[in-house]
């Protein structure tokens, strides 16, 4: 048995279909118990229980694997960054009560616990806990993830470019993002289950793109004519006010920006995604940023929610 966190999300429903085409079964834990489960009967679902650790041990139990994908992209409302560490040690701690051998846990390439950037900082305060727990664990480290129908960054660029007759490129565009396929992803978080030793491994794709040049190549791709501007990070964070307020969303905050901006988004190790972002785009071209894909919708908007 394994348990994956946010089998109805992103990369959690990937890691799911891949456990169950090879005949295993999955429970997901989820802030969303009520959404519509794509899965049925093969999957069953229980809510986080982060405020009660006895419950959340007991929804633990009988599995061997835990896949962890939660997280929070950036903070809203109560609910912040410091919130989801905490959070994600109780899961930690409760799944070595509960006897899981080996967590999947899906990380960030390059973080660091010096970084000014609460997302890396967390995630590298998390990759410490799970290192100095008894569990056996796999370190999944990916960039930025594209594919599979509800992937954020590189779908919201296509819609940009689809609408807008400019866009804004932050800075010289020159920093650089290394994506890799939501499916190639599931396929090494599930790979890395399987073996018995600990490792820390980077997921990324074969192409490596600037800022700049992966967003003409998304313009090629679905026949954007959109002017591409280069803005200051100041007029740029005003344009993403702006159309945060258009799209009723937050399209990207400054220290995603910053994030962004600060090349660490690639990775050094040999590439393991095998599908090539450009590939993909080709034949994806007449579905993607065909609609824009709002985090706050996915998290804080639609029924079934529990956080
Ligand atoms: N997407 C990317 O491009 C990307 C790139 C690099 C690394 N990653 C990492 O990959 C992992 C999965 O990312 P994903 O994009 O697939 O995420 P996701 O499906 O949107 O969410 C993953 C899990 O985190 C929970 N969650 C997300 N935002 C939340 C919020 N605001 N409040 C409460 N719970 C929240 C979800 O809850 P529900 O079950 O209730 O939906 C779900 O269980 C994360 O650890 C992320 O850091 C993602």
């Amino acid at each position: 048995m394994n348990v994956v966190t946010g089998a109805f999300g992103y990369t959690g429903k990937h890691i799911t279909q891949r456990l169950l085409s090879a005949g295993e079964r999955v429970r997901t834990l989820t802030g969303h118990p009520n959404r519509p489960n794509p899965f049925g009967e093969r999957v069953s679902v229980v809510p986080f229980n982060f405020e009660d650790p006895v419950e959340l041990v007991k929804s633990l139990q009988g599995a061997t694997t835990l896949y962890n994908t939660y997280w929070v992209r950036f903070a809203h409302g109560d609910f912040t960054f410091d919130r989801a560490v905490h959070n994600t040690k109780v899961l930690i701690k409760a799944a070595e009560e509960a006897g899981i051998s080996r967590i999947v846990h899906i990380s960030i390439t390059n973080p660091s616990e010096h970084s000014p950037l609460p997302y890396f900082k967390g995630k590298a305060t998390l990759e410490m806990a799970i290192v100095s727990s008894k569990l056996s664990y796999a370190i999944v480290r990916p960039a930025v993830i594209f594919g599979g129908g509800e992937d954020i960054l590189i779908n919201n660029i296509a819609w940009l470019l689809r609408h807008f007759p400019v866009f804004g490129v932050p800075g010289s565009g020159d920093y650089r993002l290394q994506p890799v396929f939501v499916e190639d992803l599931a396929e090494i978080a599930v790979d890395a289950a399987r073996h018995d030793r600990s490792l820390i491994l980077d997921a990324v794709g074969a192409e490596v793109y600037t800022f700049g040049q992966l967003v003409e190549l998304i313009a090629g791709a679905v026949g954007s004519r959109a002017r591409i501007a280069h803005l200051s990070k100041e007029r740029t964070l005003s344009a993403l006010r702006l159309l945060g307020w258009l799209v009723r969303d937050v399209v990207l905050t400054a220290e995603e920006v910053e994030g962004l901006m600060s090349d660490l988004l690639v990775s050094s190790d040999a590439p393991r995604g095998k599908t090539r972002l450009s590939e993909w785009l080709r034949q994806n071209a007449e579905h993607v940023g065909a609609r824009y894909a709002s985090e706050l919708d996915r998290h804080y908007r639609k029924a079934g929610g529990a956080h």
